[in-house]
């Protein structure tokens, strides 16, 4: 991996290239806020398919549920976010900028201004997003934007004991947006207004808690293997009691090398019975289970890994990012794993006038997208070598080239993304 990128380079990629762009941007942009390109779909859609088949389909002990994004005021009241999904603010009575508080470089110093003593007490400030429900506009229809999947999936525990009655241990997964007024949205995607989680809670009996711990640490740094991410960039960090969410009794967070330094890339923590029993206590409903054939009974407890897209899909970007020298050029290259590149296979026609070629290409082409579906790219456009600079900067390991020696032979030029090495393979053979 190379240990210097920065943070402009992967912007300027992911803009250039078609991954993602400022949102709104034709009207300015809106801060924090970010779309997905053609290509940044494409990989993002392929981290949260490997999410789900590796945590929900290839699991027999994990049920997928989609709730809705707005839900009754209830939940956040019960859940505690109403009252302390909260960040310090300050504001500078110069500039009158706002700040995070926790996040200053120097909490006496204006990062706009420079002016210093010009900020006041921090205000708890709340990130939820406020809305109202319908046509009347009274505290009867306030509704949030959720800022977590977790909510809709704990208000759906009971649904899923009901419809599926499973042993436990089990977990329900969610993905999906998650909405946050975020004081400072800043570096890129990192710290965005929406973004979109992925998120399961794994229903426990309380004294087994630790071994699902366990589990959940393993299963985490299989998914990071499963990303590209290099080992020595992922490193666990204990959170201590005073800097943990309000529901947790213990919490890792993984943390990545970022180019904006180590951050949180996702968490993992132990919300023991809090949200189940809230619910229990609030909505009047029991949230008990019962073990099968016996008597006992309680409401579970929860082990939650809660992973961010866009952090992932970052990470990943980070990861893969590379530069060499091509023929006294300075090259830049995604060395994207296969299974995540948005384009797998490039397939051009050495010269684009040349019906004959093309018609060849055309057909290499079309046999290869219905293998790949959605996969393959059709690239003719400027000449070979600025293809394969273009593709080399999407991260496609393959690019096909049909040339006047298929017409006779039936063989295509392969070229290899990382090494650049081309060889001859049959036209049938290529994957
Ligand atoms: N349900 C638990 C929960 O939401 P969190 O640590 O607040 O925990 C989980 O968020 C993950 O969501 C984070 O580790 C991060 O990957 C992602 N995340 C949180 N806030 C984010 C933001 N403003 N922009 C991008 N990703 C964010």
């Amino acid at each position: 991996m190379k240990t210097d990128v920065k943070l402009e380079d992967i912007v300027s990629l992911a803009k250039r290239r078609g991954f993602i762009y400022q949102g709104s941007e034709v009207y300015g942009g809106l801060s924090g806020t970010w779309d997905y390109g053609p290509l940044g779909v494409a990989l993002k859609r392929n981290i949260m398919n490997l999410w789900w088949s590796k945590f929900v389909d290839a699991r027999d002990d994990i049920y997928g549920v989609d709730a809705a994004i707005l839900m009754n005021q209830k939940v956040w009241q019960a859940s505690g976010h109403v009252d302390t999904f909260t960040d310090p603010l300050v504001e500078c009575s110069n500039c009158k900028g706002r700040f995070r508080a926790d996040k200053l470089d120097d909490a006496n110093k204006c990062p706009t201004c420079g002016k210093t003593g010009t900020f006041g007490e921090a205000k708890q400030f709340n990130m939820m997003f406020k809305t109202n429900v319908g046509p009347v506009a009274d505290e009867g229809s306030v509704s949030y934007l959720r800022p977590e999947t977790a909510q809709g999936i704990f208000t759906n525990y009971k649904n899923v004991v009901d419809s599926f009655y499973p042993d436990l241990p089990f977990g329900i997964a969610q993905t999906g947006k998650a909405f946050r007024n975020e004081i400072s949205p800043r570096d890129f995607v990192f710290r965005s207004r929406e973004f979109e989680q992925m998120e399961i809670e794994y229903f426990v009996h309380p004294d087994k808690w630790e071994e699902a711990f366990e589990h959940w640490m393993t299963q985490c740094k299989e998914w990071f293997a499963a990303l590209g991410l290099p080992t020595e960039s992922v490193h666990e960090l204990e959170v201590p009691a005073e800097d943990r969410a309000h529901y947790s009794k213990r919490t890792v967070d993984f943390e990545f090398d970022y180019p904006i330094g180590r951050e949180e890339l996702m968490g993992l923590a132990y919300r023991t019975d809090f949200d189940l029993k809230n619910i229990h206590d609030h909505s009047g409903k029991s949230m008990e289970y019962r073990v099968k054939g016996s008597d006992e009974k309680f409401i579970p407890h929860v082990i939650e890994p809660s992973f961010g897209v866009e952090r992932a899909l970052m990470a990943v970007l980070v990861s893969a990012y590379r530069e060499d020298e091509q023929n006294g050029e300075k090259r830049v290259f995604l060395a994207l794993p296969e299974h995540l590149a948005p384009v797998r296979f490039a397939v051009s026609p050495l010269l684009k006038n040349k019906p004959e070629l093309v018609e060849k290409a055309r057909a290499v082409y079309q046999a290869l997208s219905k293998q790949f579906p959605g996969r393959v790219m059709w690239d003719d456009n400027g000449n070979i070598g600025k293809r394969y600079r273009r593709q080399d900067e999407i991260g496609t390991p393959k690019c096909v080239v049909i040339d006047f020696q298929t017409l006779e032979d039936d063989t295509v030029t392969v070229r290899h993304r990382d090494t650049t090495d081309q060889v001859r393979v049959e036209a049938g053979g290529i994957v």
